[in-house]
């Protein structure tokens, strides 16, 4: 019978019996993906397994502690972060196209993560994330924006000096089953079953040039808007729901005084296959509830919109 348990049951015995005692690197996004290859990993093999997680400044409110809290703290696996935050930035100075700022990132990533893996001694295998349908669609034409990290870091094979064996352990299932996984392991509901978020993170977020500051500001608006989104029990109703910044400043009054700052936009879309996609028809009641905390609780931002564009024509993301 194919139940979560026998699935756990049979991974581990093939984890181990295809890395018998060797050392094996995981590259941790804290994505839903690579986080339950790291609690299986850690079950199956226990401290053969040392994560990599690059922090690259573009995280969500909080997120880059929360993931060394949770694998390193809690759940004892041997994980490096590297905060590379300075790094990204410098690389994206100056730089406003999209599809140019995706490449920095991808391209930084990989350096990140190549110099951090090249510290590690005698690592025979690298593990990944891959699941049954990344499989399918890089199989397939690529339609749609390129997917960079996944791209580099899934599927598409190892980079050629790294002398590295592929491990993916969950080749062969569907994100459901890969959630179902993860709470059987003991990973949190809530982190299993997050919104996704893409591997270049807020930089495609902050429309045009990415700047740490505008990543500061995106940051709180967007935890705002997800804290509020869960305490009105209207998270698990969207699909993926997330602040954009505008780098247009629009008047504000504050007492007597005007004053110039950021408009950002929220987002929150209902879809089941991210390809199509509806605006989530989010109540009144709630949006100006949120509209007015950000504006409150954040000094440079002035405005908030909400983004009324379904997909097609609009894309999920804003870049
Ligand atoms: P769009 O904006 O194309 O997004 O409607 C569809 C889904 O893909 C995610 N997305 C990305 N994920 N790297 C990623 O890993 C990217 O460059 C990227 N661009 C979009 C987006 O968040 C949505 O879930």
């Amino acid at each position: 019978l194919w139940t979560t348990e026998n699935i756990i049951e049979d991974s581990i015995k093939r984890i181990r019996e295809q890395v018998g005692s060797d050392q094996v690197m995981l590259g941790l996004s804290g994505g839903v993906d690579s986080s339950v290859v790291a609690a299986l990993l850690h079950k199956a093999i226990g401290d053969q397994l040392t994560c990599v997680f690059v922090d690259h400044g573009l995280l969500r409110y909080q997120e880059g502690d929360q993931v060394m809290a949770m694998f390193a703290e809690n759940m004892g696996i041997r994980v490096i972060r590297a905060d590379s935050e300075e790094r990204f930035m410098s690389a994206l100075e100056g730089k406003t196209d999209p599809e140019e700022k995706r490449k920095i990132i991808g391209r930084e990533f990989i350096e990140v993560f190549d110099a951090e893996s090249a510290k590690l001694q005698g690592v025979k295998w690298l593990a990944q994330g891959t699941i049954y349908p990344d499989v399918i669609e890089s199989a397939g034409s690529k339609t749609g924006k390129a997917k960079v990290i996944k791209s580099h870091h899934n599927v598409g094979g190892l980079p050629e000096d790294m002398e590295m064996s592929l491990i993916e352990p969950l080749r062969e299932l569907f994100k459901d089953e890969v959630r179902k996984l993860g709470v059987a392991l003991g990973l949190p509901y809530k982190m299993v079953y997050r919104h996704p978020f893409p591997g270049p993170g807020l930089g495609v977020r902050i429309l045009g040039e990415v700047k740490k500051e505008y990543a500061d500001i995106l940051r709180l608006a967007d935890h705002i808007f997800i804290e509020e989104l869960h305490k009105w029990d209207l998270y698990d109703k969207t699909s993926q729901a997330f602040a954009v910044f505008l780098p247009v400043k629009s008047v504000g009054v504050v007492g007597d005084a005007r004053r110039y700052d950021y408009v950002v936009a929220l987002r929150a879309v209902e879809t089941i296959d991210f390809m199509t996609a509806r605006w989530a028809h989010l109540p009144y009641e709630f949006l100006e509830h949120v509209s007015g905390r950000i504006i409150n609780e954040i000094p440079r931002i002035s405005r908030v919109t909400y983004d009324i564009s379904s997909k097609p024509p609009a894309t999920i993301e804003w870049e």
